[in-house]
C-alpha cells in the first residue's frame, strides 16, 4: 500500500468520521448473495477500522434452516483474504445469528421480537435496530407489513432509543405506479425518516466527492453553466454481462436497473445548486428540484428519439469469447430487455438551458468505466489562428468514479521549444496514489450511515416517484415495442445508432479504452 502523500499535511484533513452506536442489524434474505457478497464485508471494514460499537450484532433470516453455527460458517468464506486476524475474526463472527422462518408467516416475527429482545439484552443494545430487506422485491410488501403488524416498525419496549429503520434495495418498483404502490405500503408502517432506500452508487466516495468538488472550492462553480460548459457526458460502462442474475435482470433491463437510479443519481449531484448546508433534507431538496427541471424525453418523433436502446450479441471481452444476450443461462428466447441505454437529456434551467447531457450505461462493453466528463466551450476567438491553431482542443474536466478514481483536467499549454506549438495537458490526481489506501466498499459507508441515522446519501420518495415519472413515456413506448432494439457485439465502445445520436450534434462519444 502506498504511502500517504506527503503534499497531503494531517490539518487539511478534515475528517468527520463517527461510530456507529450499538446497534442490532436484522438482514432478511441473510443467507443470500448480497450478505454474503457486500453486506458482511463492509461490516468486517467498518468493525476493522473500529467504527462498529461493541453492542453490534447481526440477526440474518431466511427460509433455509440454519443453526447460528452454520449461518456462522456460510459466512466465513467471505472474509478469507481479507486480513483478519483469528481473534478479530472469531469475535466478529460471534455477532452473528440466525432465525430461519416463512416471510408470510407471523410466527417468524413473533420469534425475531423475542431473539432480538434477547440479543440486545446479550449484546447490551440500547440504541437502534436495522430492518434491512435483501430479500428478492416481490417479498418487500409481506415483509413489511408483518414487521408493522408485530410492531417491530417501532421503538421496542425494552427502550431502544432511535426508532428503527428499513433500508430497501433496489430495485424501488419497476415504474411510476408500482414504486408509488411500494412507497405507500412502506408508509402504512414506516415514517419517511425511517426508510432507508439504497442506491450504493451513492455509498461510492468519488460519486460523494462530485458534491465537495463543486461546493468546496469556488474556482469551479463559477463556469458550471451553460456559459462555459459545452456538453456532459456521464457513462457507466461494464465489461460483465448478466452473470448470474438473468432472472432479474431479463424482467428489468438497463433503462430500469441502471438509468433510472445510478445515471440519474451521478446527473444530480453533478447538476444540482447548491444545498443552503450538508444537511440530508437539503441536499435531498436539490436532488428533487433538479430532476423535476429535466426535459421530457422524446422517443420518437421528427426529431428522432432522445434515447436508444440496444442489447448485445456475441463477441470478445477481456480477452475471451462469450455469448450474445439471448443465449446466456435463464434468458427468454423471445426476450425484448435492453443492456446498454443511450440517451440526450436537457435540464431547463437557467444553469444548464440547451446543454446536452449524453448519458449511456450497458454491460459487455469494451471495459469498465464510470465517469462524468465536462467539456467546456472553445475558446471564443483564437488569438493564434496566424499561426495555424484555429481549432483548440476544449477543455474537459474528468470526474473519474471507477476503476481509476480520480480528477483530470485537461488544458492547453505552450509545448517548449522556439516554434509556436501548443499541447494539450493533463493535470490529474489519483485517489489512492494520493491518499495512499483503497476506497471503501460503497456499502460500508451506506450501512454505517443508516446505523447512525444519517439518510443523506438514501433516496427519498419523491426523487424515486419523480425518476421514475421521468421515464414513464420511455417504458410505455418500449413496453410496445414503438422503438426498435438495436445490437451491438459484445465488446464494442458503442452501438452505431448511439453514436449517430451524438454525432448529429457534432460531437463524439469519449473513447473507453480497451479491456
Ligand atoms: C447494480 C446493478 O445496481 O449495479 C448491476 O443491478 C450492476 O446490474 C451494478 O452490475 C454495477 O455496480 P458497480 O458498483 O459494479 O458499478
Amino acid at each position: 500500500m502506498p504511502e500517504i502523500h506527503p503534499s497531503i499535511r494531517e490539518l487539511d484533513i478534515l475528517c468527520a468520521e463517527t461510530r456507529a452506536p450499538s446497534c442490532g442489524v436484522v438482514v432478511f434474505g441473510a443467507s443470500g448473495d448480497l450478505t454474503r457478497r457486500k453486506i458482511v464485508p463492509s461490516l468486517l471494514r467498518l468493525y476493522q477500522r473500529d467504527l462498529l460499537h461493541e453492542g453490534f450484532y447481526l440477526l440474518g433470516c431466511g427460509r433455509q434452516e440454519l443453526s447460528d453455527v452454520a449461518f456462522r460458517e456460510h459466512l466465513a468464506e467471505a472474509l478469507d483474504g481479507r486480513g483478519v486476524e483469528p481473534a478479530l475474526r472469531e469475535d466478529f463472527l460471534s455477532r452473528f445469528y440466525y432465525t430461519s422462518g416463512s416471510y408470510d408467516d407471523p410466527a417468524l416475527y413473533a420469534a425475531l421480537a423475542a431473539r432480538i429482545e434477547e440479543l440486545d439484552r446479550t449484546h447490551g443494545v440500547q440504541e437502534a435496530h436495522v430492518f434491512y430487506l435483501a430479500v428478492p422485491p416481490g417479498l418487500y410488501p409481506t415483509v413489511v407489513d408483518h414487521l408493522g403488524e408485530a410492531g417491530l416498525n417501532r421503538v421496542a419496549g425494552h427502550d431502544c432509543s432511535r426508532p428503527p429503520r428499513l433500508v430497501v434495495e433496489k430495485p424501488f418498483g419497476r415504474d411510476q405506479a408500482t414504486a408509488e404502490e411500494l412507497n405507500n405500503r412502506i408508509g402504512r408502517h414506516f415514517a419517511e425518516s425511517q426508510v432507508y432506500r439504497i442506491d450504493h452508487y451513492l455509498g461510492k466516495e468519488t460519486v460523494q466527492n462530485i458534491l465537495m468538488f463543486r461546493f468546496a472550492n469556488t474556482i469551479f462553480e463559477p463556469v458550471w453553466n451553460r456559459n462555459f460548459v459545452d456538453h456532459v457526458q456521464l457513462t457507466i460502462a461494464e465489461s460483465v454481462g448478466v452473470e448470474h442474475r438473468a432472472g432479474y435482470y431479463d424482467t428489468s433491463g438497463a433503462l430500469r436497473d441502471m438509468f433510472q437510479n445510478h445515471m440519474l443519481q451521478m446527473l444530480t449531484l453533478a447538476t444540482m445548486e447548491p444545498p443552503a448546508s450538508f444537511d440530508a433534507e437539503a441536499i435531498r431538496d436539490e436532488k428533487v428540484k433538479l430532476l423535476r427541471s429535466i426535459r421530457p424525453i422524446r422517443v420518437g418523433g421528427p426529431w428522432g428519439p432522445d434515447i436508444l436502446r440496444a442489447r448485445y450479441t456475441a463477441g470478445r471481452v477481456d480477452g475471451r469469447d462469450v455469448p450474445g444476450y439471448l443465449d446466456e443461462r435463464g434468458v427468454q428466447p423471445d426476450s425484448q430487455t435492453e443492456t446498454f441505454v443511450a440517451a440526450r437529456l436537457f435540464v431547463d434551467n437557467w444553469r444548464w438551458k440547451d446543454v446536452p447531457f449524453y448519458l449511456r450505461t450497458g454491460k459487455r462493453l469494451a471495459r469498465k468505466l464510470t465517469e462524468v466528463a465536462i467539456t467546456f466551450k472553445q475558446v471564443p476567438h483564437s488569438m493564434f489562428a496566424s499561426v495555424g491553431l484555429a481549432d483548440m482542443p476544449a477543455n474537459q474536466l474528468i470526474l473519474k468514479i471507477q476503476p481509476d478514481e480520480g480528477i483530470a483536467l485537461s488544458f492547453q499549454a505552450k509545448r517548449p521549444g522556439a516554434k509556436t506549438c501548443i499541447s494539450t495537458l493533463t493535470m490529474s490526481f489519483n485517489y489512492s496514489e494520493l491518499f495512499g489506501t483503497e476506497a471503501p466498499e460503497a456499502y460500508e459507508r451506506l450501512l454505517l450511515d443508516c446505523m447512525l441515522g444519517d439518510p443523506t446519501l438514501f433516496s427519498r420518495q419523491d426523487a424515486v416517484q419523480v425518476s421514475w415519472a421521468l421515464l414513464a413515456g420511455v417504458l410505455e413506448a418500449w413496453a410496445k415495442a414503438e422503438a426498435p432494439l438495436h445490437e451491438y457485439p459484445a465488446g464494442s465502445q458503442s452501438f452505431a445508432e448511439a453514436d449517430r445520436l451524438i454525432q448529429a450534434d457534432g460531437r463524439l462519444w469519449r473513447p473507453l479504452g480497451d479491456s
